[in-house]
């Protein structure tokens, strides 16, 4: 098996970090990595914060709900959808923007380019032995997130990724069945016995660590999640409308 795939194919989140700091040039890698990776028409829109700097990651662990890893991990990554770029280069061709960025297809562009740069970012990370989580919890407190970091309009912050030297090895969390998420030529949607064939996997897993649930399978977790009324980021749609991405209402 090449090296690429038994980096991807051994991937798991990591929630405790040495107390050891990124050497630069890895850092700068990848980095590299991310802005390498495929984009929308190479407009290119995506930023990334490198938050080091150990007061700041303190600040971001509490905005992000507590979470500790985020003030141990020596490096904070922040991606954002990013169209400021753009706005610039609209305004010096005297073009209209505020109609266009508006567009919901536009989120859809910039949360796409996120996802693909974060995941760059992981897989790189993970290919130096580095560790790392993404941290949707950065969209908690957006807007004080975007004060942090000093994002103008049309910059969104849709992620965030701790990177460090991982200080546990907290093993693999069992995936769907294949048939259950990959299908041939058509979607299948008699789902019931596949999810149930994972429930039952998934609750022995759960039931060897209590720690990570509350409830004792797959589809009663999913369930438990999204109850309503469920609003896990309730400042987003705001959020949004005020760095341009959604018309004022
Ligand atoms: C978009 C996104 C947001 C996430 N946000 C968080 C987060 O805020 N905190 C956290 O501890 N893990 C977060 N995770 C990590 C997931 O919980 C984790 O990837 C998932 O449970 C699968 O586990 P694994 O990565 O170990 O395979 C996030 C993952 C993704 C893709």
């Amino acid at each position: 098996m090449g090296v690429i795939m038994k980096t991807l194919l051994s991937h798991r989140s990591i929630r405790k970090y040495q107390n050891r700091p990124i050497e630069k040039e890895i850092l700068d890698e990848i980095l590299k990595a991310v802005q390498a990776a495929p984009n929308w028409v190479n407009l290119q829109h995506i930023s990334v914060i490198v938050v080091q700097e150990q007061q700041r990651r303190k600040k971001f662990a509490e905005l992000c709900g507590g979470q500790k890893h985020i003030a141990q991990a020596p490096v904070f990554l922040v991606f954002c959808a990013d169209f400021y770029r753009t706005w610039q280069a609209c305004k010096e061709n005297g073009q209209e923007f505020d109609s266009v960025v508006s567009q919901i297809d536009n989120l859809i562009v910039g949360a796409n380019e996120v996802g693909i740069a974060l995941e760059t970012a992981v897989v790189a990370a993970e290919s130096f032995g580095l560790g790392t989580v993404p941290i949707g919890d950065i969209r908690l407190h957006a807007f004080e997130a975007i004060r942090e970091l000093n994002l103008p309009k049309y910059v969104v912050p849709m992620l965030g990724l701790c990177v460090g030297y991982p200080a546990e090895e907290p093993g693999q969390k069992p995936r769907l069945p294949k048939e259950a998420v990959c299908f041939e030529e058509k979607y299948n949607s008699d789902l019931t016995g596949l999810l149930k064939q994972y429930d039952e996997q998934y609750a022995v897993y759960l039931r060897e660590r209590p720690w990570n649930s509350r409830v004792g399978d797959w589809t009663g977790m999913n369930a438990d999640f999204y109850r309503p009324p469920y609003c896990h980021y309730p400042e987003v749609p705001e959020m949004m409308a005020q760095q341009g991405f959604l018309s004022q209402r």
